[in-house]
């Protein structure tokens, strides 16, 4: 693999359940390249607020949290079976327990949070300091590496990634109902476009790839041309 191949920093922002993890993690593999989901560092973050009774009912303990942020420690780890990243905080293993409805339910009030955000921001820069990573989320094009040498922006429409989602807890047992889905999808979506800190909103130089009518290799097939287009390959 050439070595600019090798470097390039890839920025993967869209709404949720549209698809960006699948294709990101798929890119990644094919690549060689780390994969970072930004999105189970705010559940992990959800998740550790929960735990320490710092947010319940839709309130947030703010100062305490802030004060609390040093010591969660976020890390990323490859299952050797699966080959896939899992999420660990303070060296627990806490994959599955971040991709439940409740923490879905409280994660967009905790990703506004200014001190959270700068707290995630400056792990995340640091983790893509190196190159060779594809990082997906909300801001990723914006905020987090806005001299991405890729930004793709991803959009489905809502019956779509709900209809994906539902799939998906399903499959894990997990007893949701649809409306369930599409009501926390709106809310998410509503939360994350109109919040006062790194609103998702398009990067200017982002391409946009809505996947609603598309295969899972048709995307990986569509965004390796954008890579190999930027590399000259
Ligand atoms: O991608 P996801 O659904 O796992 O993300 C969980 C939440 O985290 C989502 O509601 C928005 C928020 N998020 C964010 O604010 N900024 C990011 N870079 C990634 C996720």
């Amino acid at each position: 693999m050439n070595k600019a191949l090798k470097n390039l920093v890839i920025a993967i922002d869209g709404y949720s359940s549209c698809g960006k993890s699948t294709i990101a993690k798929d890119l990644a593999k094919v690549l060689n390249y780390i994969y970072i989901d930004t999105g189970a560092m705010y559940r992990a973050v959800t998740l550790f607020a929960m735990r320490n009774n710092i947010i319940s009912n839709g309130s947030i303990d703010t100062e305490k949290l802030e004060k609390l942020l040093p010591e969660i420690k976020i890390t990323f780890k490859q299952n050797p079976e699966t080959k896939l990243n899992e999420t660990y905080l303070n060296g627990e293993n806490i994959e599955k327990e971040i991709r439940r409805m409740d923490v879905s339910n409280n994660v967009s009030l905790i990703s506004t949070l200014k001190p959270v955000r700068e707290y995630l921001v400056k792990l995340q820069r640091d983790m893509a300091k190196e190159g060779g990573v594809v990082m997906d989320g909300r801001d990723i094009g914006t905020v987090v590496l806005p001299d991405a040498d890729l930004k793709i922006f991803m959009t489905a429409s809502p019956e779509v990634r709900a209809e994906r989602r539902y799939k998906e807890l399903k499959a894990k047992g997990e007893n949701v109902s649809l409306e369930e889905i599409m009501k926390n999808l709106a809310e998410r979506d509503h939360l994350d476009t109109t919040r006062k800190e790194s609103p998702l909103r398009q990067a200017d130089d982002a391409i946009i790839l809505d996947n609603s009518n598309m295969t899972p290799t048709e995307q990986l097939d569509w965004i390796v041309e954008m890579v190999n287009k930027k590399t000259g390959n």
